[in-house]
């Protein structure tokens, strides 16, 4: 509970001090600074997964915003930050109403979340209706920036089709002519395969077959032996979180590693390899972060995370900081006054963040503007093998601000 919730211990202080100063009529003088002091508060919510195959997904982000703000002095635009969070178990039926909790019950100023794309359609619809400043860190769904584009709807992260727009071309230059694709079928692993046909088919390659199963189920056995009859040149996929661990255990354990290479949107790798030991040696990748960049900032990055969480930080951890660094520059700007939207929509499209990714853009429909980078793991890390797309834009087709 929170000091702001109704029926915290802290609300009902205020309410009784108030009930008593009324009685003594010097409330007209000294209610309105209590209920001032409160409201200086700025409300920041995390709706994210913290159960569920995405649970480490939802750590690793809440991790990166409390970082990058607490390393500019725990504030934004000079106010005092009070959190909420809500689980959101990935589950899209709860969406909405997740979200109305934040927005209608707690009354935040800034939404945060979420990971999973049909989660993020339930946020995107109390976003619009309610207008309240929303900041998606992870889900990549491509109507949030396309045709159901807000003005108070940013995403630090990326567009499904992003990351797997950038793998076809590495894999025809390696004459792997004809994959198999599979994912779990919803809306982030179809938009994961709408990239990669936009990749792949233009670079020449042939989809022989697609292959899903619903998220978030891990039983793939009947599948790999599919694609073992099927006997492709490659597989491309998309899966994260613990369910990705599951997938490349069972892909090598079903003897297809050594005989298939295996290609994924690069969310297959993140944050797992530990937990998927060998099974994800060898494996290729696109994506908008390597741990491995040599780059200073990157450096820097991954040493304080590590030191702070004692854990390592991966895809999720850096969105994370960078939507605390969109938020922390956009509050600046506005001296923390967020009445003042257009100041703040302004400041918040035009920032440049500088990430442990690399510098990226915000895009006009509000999606980064970012390179994409080829990498494979080796000896238990990300390695990036070169840059396999340079500023890469999603379309933001249909959206109109
Ligand atoms: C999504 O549902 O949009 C999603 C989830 C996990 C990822 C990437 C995308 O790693």
């Amino acid at each position: 509970m929170n000091a702001s919730s109704p029926r915290s211990p802290n609300r009902r202080l205020m309410l009784s001090r108030g009930a008593a100063l009324a009685g003594a009529s010097s409330v007209g003088l000294l209610l309105p600074q209590i209920v001032r002091a409160q409201s200086n508060k700025i409300k920041v919510g995390f709706m994210l997964p913290y159960t569920g195959t995405f649970a480490q997904l939802g750590v690793a982000i809440e991790n990166g915003v409390r970082m990058a703000i607490a390393e500019k002095g725990g504030k934004l635009g000079g106010r005092e930050i009070e959190w909420y969070k809500v689980d959101d178990e990935s589950e899209p039926s709860k969406g909405v109403e997740n979200a109305s909790k934040l927005v209608q019950r707690d009354k935040v100023d800034v939404l945060i979340g979420t990971v999973h794309s049909g989660v993020q359609m339930g946020i995107q619809r109390v976003a619009r209706d309610s207008g309240v400043l929303s900041i998606i860190p992870n889900a990549g769904v491509h109507a949030a920036t396309r045709a159901l584009c807000a003005p108070n709807v940013f995403r630090t992260s990326f567009t499904n089709g992003q990351p797997t727009q950038a793998l076809g071309k590495p894999m025809m230059d390696k004459g792997l002519k004809r994959t198999v694709w599979i994912s779990w079928k919803y809306a982030a692993g179809d938009e994961s395969l709408e990239g990669f046909k936009e990749g792949y088919l233009k670079a020449g390659g042939t989809i022989i077959k697609e292959l899903s199963l619903p998220f978030p189920n891990v039983e793939f056995q009947a599948l790999l032996t599919e694609i073992a009859s099927l006997k492709p040149d490659a597989v491309a996929c998309f899966f994260a979180g613990a369910g990705a661990a599951k997938f490349m255990r069972d892909y090598a354990a079903a003897g297809l590693k050594e005989r298939i290479p295996l290609y994924g949107s690069g969310f297959l790798t993140e944050g797992v390899i530990e937990a998927a030991g060998p099974a994800a040696e060898g494996v290729f990748s696109t994506l908008h972060y390597a741990d491995s960049l040599d780059t200073a900032r990157n450096k820097q990055f991954r040493s304080a995370y590590a030191s702070q969480f004692k854990m390592q930080p991966d895809v999720y951890a850096v969105q994370g900081y960078d939507s605390g660094q969109l938020l922390l520059q956009g509050m600046t700007s506005v001296k923390g006054d967020m009445s003042n939207k257009a100041a703040l929509y302004k400041a918040l499209e035009t920032t440049v963040i500088d990430s442990p990714r690399g510098k990226w853009t915000m895009s006009k429909a509000h999606n980064p503007v970012q390179d994409i980078y080829l990498r494979v793991v080796e000896k238990g890390d990300n390695k990036v093998l070169g840059v396999a797309a340079k500023a890469l834009a999603d379309s933001g087709a249909g959206c109109k601000l």
